[in-house]
C-alpha cells in the first residue's frame, strides 16, 4: 500500500488518530502526553492542533505529530508492505544466481527491473520552488523540550542530509538537534556516524559544510534516516527498494532531500565552532551528560505550502517509538548480517535490553568456537559492534521472542565454561562503562543441546532467603531491602536483591553475596531507590543499562553477582560522571488528567517507572 496524499488523511481513515485541540505547551506537556499514550497497548498517533510555549508567550500555527511509529501495523503501514517481505527481497537479491529455465529468466528480468526504482530521482528543481521561507526562526517552531532535566529544546526527528566535500558521497542520518537560538542549533552526530565522517573531511580542508535538515514528509524517510547501513551507501536507496519507487529528492542548499517534507533547516557547519550540547533525556531512559559537539549556523528555514506539520518524538525508558522502528531495521538487517554470519538463524534485541545492550541470537553451530566467533563478529560488524551483552542460542531453542521460554532455555545450558568477557567499543550513550566509548562486552555461550546438571540448590521461599541475606550482610556495610527469585526450576536460578550501597563501593564486596551460593547461582543486585523486585521488566532495563561485564560481574565457578546498581564516581570505577534516569514531572501529569487529556493511572505508572 502506498500512503500517498495527506499523511493525516491517512491516519485518519485508518483510525490510528488521535487529535487535540487544546493548548497544550511545547515544554513538557506534549511529550509528557506523547510518553503516557505509547506505554497503552494500543497507543494512537496524537496530532497537537495548538501547541503553545506558555514561557515564552507563543501560540504556533504549525501542528505538533507525535507516536508515528506507534505500533508493528502502523510501521508496516509506513513500508507499504510486511517487514518480513523487504528482508525476504534483500536475501534473494544476495543470493542471486543466474536463472537456469525459461521462467527463471523472466523472474530474474522483473527483479533487477525493479531496481530501476531503487534509485533516487534527483530533480533539477529548488527547495525555493517547492517550499516557501519561512517568516520565523527556528524558535518559531513548536520544537519541545521533552525532560525537565534536559539541556533546552531539541529536534528529535530530525533528517540530517549532508554530503563529502566532493560530492560523491551523500548520507541521511537522525540525530538530535539542539536549539541553542533562533539561528543555530547543536549537531549530536556521535563520533561513529556517517556524518561525522564527513565533518571530519570539511575539517581538514578548513571549509563549511553544508547541512539541510529534513522535518516530516514520507515517514519512511525518517525511518531510513535510522539505518545503520555502512557508510557509502545512501539511505535513499534503501527507501526506493522498499517502496518500489525513487526517491523525488530536489535541491537543499547543494544536498538533494526529499520533495514533500514539511519543513527544511538549511545552514554550515563550520568546523573551527562547537558547543557544549545536552543534558538530554535519551535512548537508554538515562540522561546523556553535555558534550562539546559541532554547530549547525542556520541560513534559511522552508516549509510546504500546505500545512506543514513538526513531526516529534519522545526517547526515554521503554517501551517507547523506537521499539517499532528498532524492530523494523532488526528485521531488515537480518539477511545483510547473515553475509557476515550466515549460520545466524535469528537475532531479537529486546526493547527493555536497551537495544545494543543485550543481544539474542539463535544459530546453527557448525564447529568448535563457532558461537565465540559469532560474538566476535557482532562486536565488529558496524553499528552491531556496540553491543554488550550477546547471549547465542542453538537451533533447537524457543522463539526469541517468547521471553520466558528463552530466559529458561539459555539458564538451563548456562556454565562458567560458557563466558567469554572482552573489551570493545560501546555506543557514545552508554553511561556504564568506566570510561567513554570502550568498555566490558559479555558473550554467553547457550548453544548446546543438552541441559547443564549442575550440583542441586536448597531453594528456599523469598522471605526465609531475605531474613538469611539480611542477617548475613548487616555486618557487611550493604543494607539489603527485599529479594524475589525467579526461574527456581531451572539449573540457574536467579535472586534480584535490593540494596543501599551505603556510598561505599559495592565492587569489593560482590564476593560476599558468594555467602548465598547454596541457595542461588545468579545474584542481581540493584539500588533500593527506583527499583522493585517483582517488575522484572524495568530491572532487566536497569542492569543492561548499568552493567559493564568488565566490572560488574564476579564469578566464582557456577555462582555469578551481577551488579545492576548505579556507579559512583571515583569509588566504583568509574572515571566520569553517572546521570540521572528520566522521569516526569507529576504537578504537570497531574494538571493533564485533571483536565482530562490524560489518565493520572499509578499502575502504569509504576509499571514504567515514569515519575
Ligand atoms: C529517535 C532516535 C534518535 C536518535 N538520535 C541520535 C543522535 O542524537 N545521535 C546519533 O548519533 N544517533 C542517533 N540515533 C541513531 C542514528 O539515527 C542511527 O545510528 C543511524 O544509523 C545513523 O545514521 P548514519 O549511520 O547514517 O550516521 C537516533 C535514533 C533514533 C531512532
Amino acid at each position: 500500500m502506498k500512503i500517498s496524499g495527506d499523511l493525516i488523511e491517512f491516519l485518519r481513515t485508518k483510525n490510528y488518530l488521535r487529535e487535540i485541540d487544546v493548548e497544550l505547551d511545547i515544554n513538557l506537556e506534549i511529550p509528557h502526553i506523547a510518553y503516557l499514550e505509547i506505554k497503552k497497548a494500543e497507543p494512537k498517533v496524537l496530532l497537537f492542533n495548538k501547541p503553545v510555549d506558555r514561557l515564552a508567550g507563543k501560540n504556533f500555527d504549525i501542528p505538533v505529530l507525535m507516536n508515528l511509529f506507534s505500533s508493528y501495523k502502523i510501521t508496516e503501514d509506513f513500508f507499504g508492505r510486511t517487514v518480513e517481505s523487504v528482508a525476504n527481497e534483500i536475501e534473494k537479491f544476495i543470493k542471486l544466481k543466474p536463472p537456469t529455465s525459461f521462467i527463471g529468466k523472466l523472474e530474474f528480468l522483473k527483479d533487477i527491473f525493479k531496481l530501476k526504482n531503487v534509485l533516487p530521482n534527483r530533480q533539477s528543481k529548488n527547495i525555493s520552488d517547492t517550499h516557501v521561507r519561512f517568516d520565523g526562526h527556528l524558535t518559531d517552531l513548536p520544537i519541545l523540550k521533552t525532560w525537565s532535566g534536559d539541556g533546552g529544546k531539541f529536534i528529535t526527528m530530525g533528517q540530517t542530509y549532508a554530503h563529502s566535500p566532493d560530492g560523491s558521497v551523500s548520507n541521511v542520518g537522525m540525530y538530535r538537534l539542539q536549539v541553542f537560538d533562533g539561528k543555530t542549533l547543536g549537531m549530536h552526530w556521535q563520533i561513529h556516524k556517517d556524518t561525522n565522517i564527513f565533518f571530519q573531511e570539511y575539517k581538514k580542508l578548513g571549509i563549511k559544510m553544508p547541512v539541510s535538515i529534513g522535518i516530516g514528509g514520507d515517514p519512511l524517510y525518517t525511518w531510513v534516516a535510522t539505518a545503520p547501513l555502512p557508510h557509502g551507501i545512501n539511505e535513499m536507496l534503501l527507501y526506493g527498494f522498499i517502496k518500489n519507487y525513487n526517491a523525488k529528492l530536489i535541491n537543499s542548499n547543494s544536498n538533494y532531500v526529499p520533495a514533500d517534507l514539511d519543513i527544511v533547516i538549511e545552514g554550515f557547519v563550520d568546523p573551527l565552532k562547537s558547543r557544549i550540547e545536552g543534558p538530554f533525556g535519551d535512548h537508554t531512559g538515562y540522561y546523556t551528560l553535555p558534550e562539546e559537539y559541532p554547530i549547525l549556523e542556520v541560513t534559511n528555514i522552508y516549509i510546504k505550502k500546505n500545512k506543514p506539520i513538526y513531526y516529534a518524538t519522545v526517547v526515554g525508558k521503554p517501551p517507547l517509538e523506537d521499539k517499532y522502528m528498532g524492530w523494523a531495521t532488526e528485521r531488515v538487517f537480518l539477511p545483510l548480517l547473515r553475509t557476515t554470519a550466515p549460520d545466524l538463524i535469528d537475532y531479537a534485541m529486546p526493547e527493555n535490553g536497551v537495544f545494543h545492550n543485550l543481544i539474542l541470537g539463535k544459530m546453527r553451530v557448525r564447529y568448535l568456537g563457532h558461537p565465540q566467533q559469532f560474538m566476535h563478529t557482532f562486536w565488529g560488524v558496524g553499528q552491531m559492534s556496540f553491543v554488550k551483552n550477546a547471549i547465542f542460542v542453538g537451533e533447537n531453542s524457543p522463539d526469541l521472542k517468547d521471553y520466558p521460554a528463552i530466559t529458561r532455555h539459555i539458564l538451563n545450558r548456562l556454565t562458567y565454561k560458557n563466558i567469554m568477557i572482552s573489551i570493545g567499543t560501546l555506543d557514545a550513550l552508554d553511561h556504564s562503562s568506566p570510561n567513554a566509548l570502550l568498555g566490558g562486552k559479555l558473550g554467553i555461550d547457550a548453544t548446546s543441546f543438552d541441559e547443564v546438571k549442575l550440583n542441586k540448590l536448597e531453594i528456599l521461599t523469598d522471605d526465609i532467603l531475605l531474613t538469611k541475606a539480611i542477617n548475613i550482610f548487616n555486618s557487611k556495610d550493604v543494607q539489603i531491602f527485599d529479594l524475589k527469585q525467579y526461574f527456581k526450576d531451572t539449573q540457574n536460578p536467579i535472586t534480584i536483591i535490593t540494596v543501599d550501597k551505603n556510598r561505599n563501593s559495592l565492587q569489593t564486596k560482590l564476593k560476599y553475596f558468594a555467602i548465598l551460593k547454596a541457595f542461588s547461582r545468579i545474584i542481581i543486585i540493584v539500588d533500593n531507590f527506583g527499583n522493585n523486585v517483582n517488575n522484572i521488566y524495568m530491572i532487566l532495563w536497569r542492569v543492561a543499562n548499568n552493567f559493564d561485564a568488565q566490572r560488574d560481574l564476579y564469578i566464582e565457578q557456577n555462582f555469578y553477582v551481577v551488579d545492576g546498581t548505579n556507579k559512583l564516581r571515583d569509588i566504583d570505577d568509574l572515571n566520569r560522571e553517572w546521570p540521572d534516569d528520566v522521569t516526569c514531572d507529576k504537578e504537570i501529569l497531574l494538571k493533564l488528567h485533571k483536565n482530562g487529556i490524560i489518565d493520572y493511572d499509578m499502575a502504569t505508572i509504576e509499571k514504567f517507572q515514569i515519575i
